[in-house]
Parts: structure tokens; sequence; C-alpha cells
């Protein structure tokens, strides 16, 4: 059995004391649920805080990004060490960061295998834009980030590896994808991983959705049996609205 699982992505919002105020409710909220693995991915500003304030709590944490350097003259860069004395999982690839970025495939896979060196948990985004979708490329987009994603990351690595399939033109439109056309790419990332590694490992994989996830969509999405759970943003900035997400699963 997989373990379902809920990623809030704040992207470049909340203050400290924004986040001091959301943690206040949140906490109480969510403090009975433990049968889904609650992760908050807050700006960098945030991660000590963030780690000491989940302490004893069934709530995990996650950084936005991380450079695949291990230390050095890398201004403004921050190294999977640094991230791990703060954080559990990180986020690599999503397409914010290719978009603004300038983020390749090669780059991912750079701070996905230093990522897992170092021991963390990774949440590796991909999906297609609109154009591609529209021009019926959305199966070959996603398996060549997944495999160019993937180079050299071994069997064993993957054990600690979330997929998070993202369609672009459903990321912070309102428009998300129909639990069918989610469902669909998600079988296909599975028997993609199954024939890249095995199928213990692809049964294995949690592949979660992302874009424009809300408490009203989130049932119908969650209840596919190849979801493993989503990455909303927007919807994550609310305490609210991420417990009726997660609570979406019970
Ligand atoms: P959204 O963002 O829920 O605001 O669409 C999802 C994401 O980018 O991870």
């Amino acid at each position: 059995m997989r373990q379902k699982i809920v990623v809030g992505n704040w992207k470049m919002n909340k203050t400290y004391k924004e986040a001091v105020s959301f943690m206040q409710d949140f906490k109480l909220f969510v403090r009975d649920i433990n049968n889904v693995e609650m992760v908050i991915a807050p700006p960098y500003t945030l991660l000590n805080y963030l780690k000491n304030e989940v302490n004893g709590t069934n709530i995990k944490v996650a950084a936005q990004d991380v450079f695949y350097e291990e230390k050095g003259a890398f201004t403004g860069e921050i190294s999977p060490k640094m991230v791990k004395d703060f954080a559990e999982y990180v986020i690599i690839g999503h397409s914010e960061r290719k978009k603004y970025f300038g983020e390749t495939n090669q780059i991912i896979n750079k701070k996905i295998k230093a990522a897992l060196q170092t021991g963390l948990k990774v949440i590796f985004c991909l999906g297609e834009s609109f154009e591609e979708r529209n021009q019926g490329n959305t199966k070959t987009v996603v398996e060549t980030q997944l495999r160019e994603g993937l180079a050299n990351i071994t069997i064993v690595e993957m054990g600690s590896v979330v997929i998070a399939y993202e369609p672009v033109w459903a990321i912070g439109t309102g428009n998300t994808a129909t639990p069918e056309q989610a469902e669909e790419i998600h079988i296909f990332l599975r028997q993609l991983v199954k024939d890249l590694y095995n199928e213990e490992t692809s049964l294995n994989i949690r592949i979660i959705y992302g874009g424009s996830v809300n408490p009203n969509n989130a049932t119908n999405i969650l209840k596919m049996p190849n979801i493993d759970g989503c990455l909303p943003g927007g919807s994550s900035l609310d305490p609210g609205s991420l417990t009726h997400i997660i609570k979406s699963f019970s």
C-alpha cells in the first residue's frame, strides 16, 4: 500500500508572521490525522521556523528547490546539505523553475542526484504545456522529462522519490486536469518506471497530481487508483483549505 501524501507548496508566499498564524491553526486542524503524509514546502527563509514548529507533530517539511553543488562560490544558492538540516523533502523541477530560471532536464537531473545522495527525499515535478497537450505530445514530453530527470538514479534511490505530475496549463490557472486525464498520465508514468526499473519500484512509487487542486475538486482527483496524493499551491496557503484537501482522503 502506497501511503498518501499531500505537499503544500507555498511558493514565494508568507512572511514569518504569516507563517506563525498559519501554523497556529493548521497544527490544531490536522492533529488527529495520521493516515496521510503531510508536507509543507515554505520558502527557505521559513525552513528553520517550520522545522521547530512541526516537532512532535505528523507534519513534515520540504524545501522548494536546491542547488546541485555541495558548497562554494554560488551566490544565492543553497546546497542539499544545508537543506538537510531543516527538511526531509525537496521539490525539484517545478515548472516555475523551468519557466523563470531556465532549468533544463539536465539541471534537474543533477539536482535530483545531489539531493538523493545527501539523503533528502525528492518530489520530482514534470508535466506538459498547453501547446504540447494540444499537439498530442503529452506522453512524449513527460516520457522525456522522466527519462532525463531520472538518468543515473539507482533503483535504491528511487525509494526516496515521489513523482509529481503537474500539467503546466493547470498550475495556478483554475483549470485542473480531469481525474481521468490525470489518471491516464499517472498510469503511463507508472508503466515507464516499470520499464526503467522494475515492477516493484513501479508499484511502490508515489505519483501525485498538482495543478489547481482545491477543496472542491480534491475528492474526485484523489479517488483515482493511481493518484497517490497531490501538490496544491494556492490552496495550501490557507490552513482550512489545506486541511480540507488532506481530509479528502478519508
Ligand atoms: P496551484 O499550484 O495549486 O496554485 O495550481 C500547484 C503547483 O504549482 O505546485
